[in-house]
């Protein structure tokens, strides 16, 4: 039976062009798509801009254009990238969309009815300089866990702890330097702490659907007890206007996942398909690739957000680390990067970036590197000098010397004997046309391995097994010297034969 696939990556702020990080995440799912395709799964694999939040509004506010702008020049450029490295989403979507404000509304009533929904009024950080109330992300100061210096006011990036701006030590504003006040505000929380919903994620973080890093991370999480999650933010501010609320907006964090949900609404839609249909399906599996750094949404708040407004609920989240150049963090804010958009304006081929972040990826929640020299010499010697070469050395006297016909011989063990022997023997080669010769056994025997790899999102592991059949193929046309051959009289057929059996081979590694 075809799995059915709802798969996402994680949506990219719409705040700037994509770094060598996304591209990691969008390749590590996107390889993993494609083989789920060819396995002939149906897969609806889908993604979409994160467009809302007060640094999209601010950084629009500092260009002097509207926040409308700002988006729709990022997802052109987000648009460009994704179909120069290969990824193939179904359909790019945007937050700041019809579907998407429908379908918040829709969640956060549904929220509201079931008793998920508290209200309080609490005190918050206003910038008396910049005249609005701090988002988090502008409130910067001691980590209350951990104490680690310059953290952001909603989690700590050393510790990993998340909590709210006031509860960081010795607070500034990031806009303005100053020292906010505090001051009073109505805010809608998601009572995470309701007996149901610490119920619910004990279950649905233990059940050995996550990773067992992410689950004993998540348990941490939760052992320490959940507090409800403040999903207001006040005007002004780019999002969703909370219905009912005027001048209250619903958290970024709140709409962006629902993002996944109204890019495949648009999607299924463009279609003719019913989208309500689909996503009540127990059959159609959810799976989210993530980074690290954004467990605690899509294992918490994501699940949590979905079951109580009676939703289906994701079926796996695929945590990946993060991609670091010589050991360091990339970040754009320290400079520290290698620019997608450089390397493709380069004429880079997208692939070489392809089959080094695959070759370095497996199922595990680990940093890799990315080195320079390592990735030339990968291309050079993998790419170039073993696959690559198996297809040059056999194409060459196929195109020359046959017209670009292939053998029309069986690729059987008893001609590649017949071959070897050269009639030296009285009696005849009996050939069996089934039995095939041992390279081709060999590099087919792999097969099931590989694609148990590939399902595992292991696929370094797959790759060096490729890679060791390429070894393989490479020594067996050593060992049979085509260019010999190819001086031998009467020998045109047993050439035209190998170079045949060189590009089978060829071919299944490719695949
Ligand atoms: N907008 C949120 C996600 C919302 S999902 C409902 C966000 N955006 S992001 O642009 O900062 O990151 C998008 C994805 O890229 C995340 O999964 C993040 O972990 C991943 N990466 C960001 N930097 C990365 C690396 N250096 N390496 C690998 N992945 C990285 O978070
Ligand atoms: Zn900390």
């Amino acid at each position: 039976m075809p799995r059915k696939l709802f798969v996402t990556t994680a949506l990219p702020y719409a705040n700037g062009p994509f770094h060598i990080g996304h591209i990691m995440e969008y390749t590590q799912a996107d390889i993993w798509v494609r083989f789920q395709r060819l396995q002939g799964h149906k897969v609806n694999f889908v993604c979409a801009d994160d467009t809302h939040g007060a640094p999209i509004m601010l950084k629009a506010e500092a260009e002097g254009v509207t926040p409308e702008e700002l988006i729709a020049r990022v997802a052109e450029s987000h648009r460009k990238d994704l179909a120069r490295f290969g990824v193939s989403f179904d359909h790019f979507h945007s937050t700041h969309s019809p579907e998407n404000r429908e379908l918040a509304g829709e969640i956060f009533a549904a929220l509201k009815a079931e008793g998920f929904i508290a209200t309080k009024t609490i005190e918050q950080f206003f910038d008396p300089v910049k005249g609005m109330f701090l988002p988090d992300r502008y409130i910067k100061g001691e980590c209350p866990k951990c104490g680690a210096k310059d953290q952001y006011g909603d989690s700590c990036e050393s510790c990993g702890a998340v909590y709210t701006p006031t509860d960081l030590k010795n607070p500034f504003s990031a806009l303005t330097g100053a020292t906010p006040v505090m001051r009073k505000s109505e805010h809608f929380f998601f009572r995470l702490s309701d007996p149901r919903c610490v119920e619910f994620l004990k279950s649905w973080t233990q059940d050995g659907r996550l990773q067992p890093e992410v689950a004993n991370k998540v348990r941490e999480w939760l052992d320490g007890g959940l507090n409800d999650w403040d999903i207001t933010r006040d005007a002004p501010y780019f999002g969703i206007e909370i219905p009912g609320a005027k001048g209250k907006y619903f958290y970024v964090w709140l709409d962006a996942p629902i993002g996944y949900l109204a890019s495949l609404k648009a999607h299924l839609e463009k279609k003719g398909q019913d989208f309500a249909k689909y996503i009540a399906d127990p059959k159609v599996e959810q799976v989210h690739f993530i980074g690290k750094d954004i467990i605690y949404f899509h294992t918490l708040f994501w699940p949590a957000m979905l079951k109580f407004s009676g939703r289906k609920v994701p079926d796996f989240v695929y945590v990946h680390g993060f991609l670091t150049l010589t050991g360091e963090k990339l970040s754009k804010s320290r400079g520290i990067t290698v620019s997608p958009q450089k390397y493709a304006d380069l004429g880079l081929n997208p692939e070489w970036l392809r089959y080094y972040l695959a070759a370095k990826l497996n199922a595990r929640v680990e940093d890799l590197d990315f080195n320079p020299d390592d990735f030339l010499a990968r291309v050079n010697s993998d790419l170039v000098g073993k696959y690559v070469n198996i297809a040059s050395r056999a194409a060459g006297f196929i195109s020359k010397r046959f017209g670009g016909r292939l053998s029309d011989e069986p690729l059987s063990a008893g001609r590649e004997l017949k071959h070897k022997l050269r009639g030296n023997v009285a009696a005849p080669v009996p050939d069996d046309e089934e039995q095939v010769p041992a390279i081709l056994f060999e590099v087919r025997s792999f097969a099931d391995q590989i694609a148990a790899d590939y399902d595992a999102r292991e696929f370094g592991k797959a790759i060096r097994q490729v890679m060791f059949l390429a070894d393989r193929v490479n020594q067996y046309v050593d060992e049979q010297k085509p260019w010999e051959i190819a001086k031998e009289p009467g020998q045109e057929a047993a050439l035209q034969w190998f170079c045949t059996l060189y590009l089978e081979l060829f071919r299944i590694l490719t695949i």
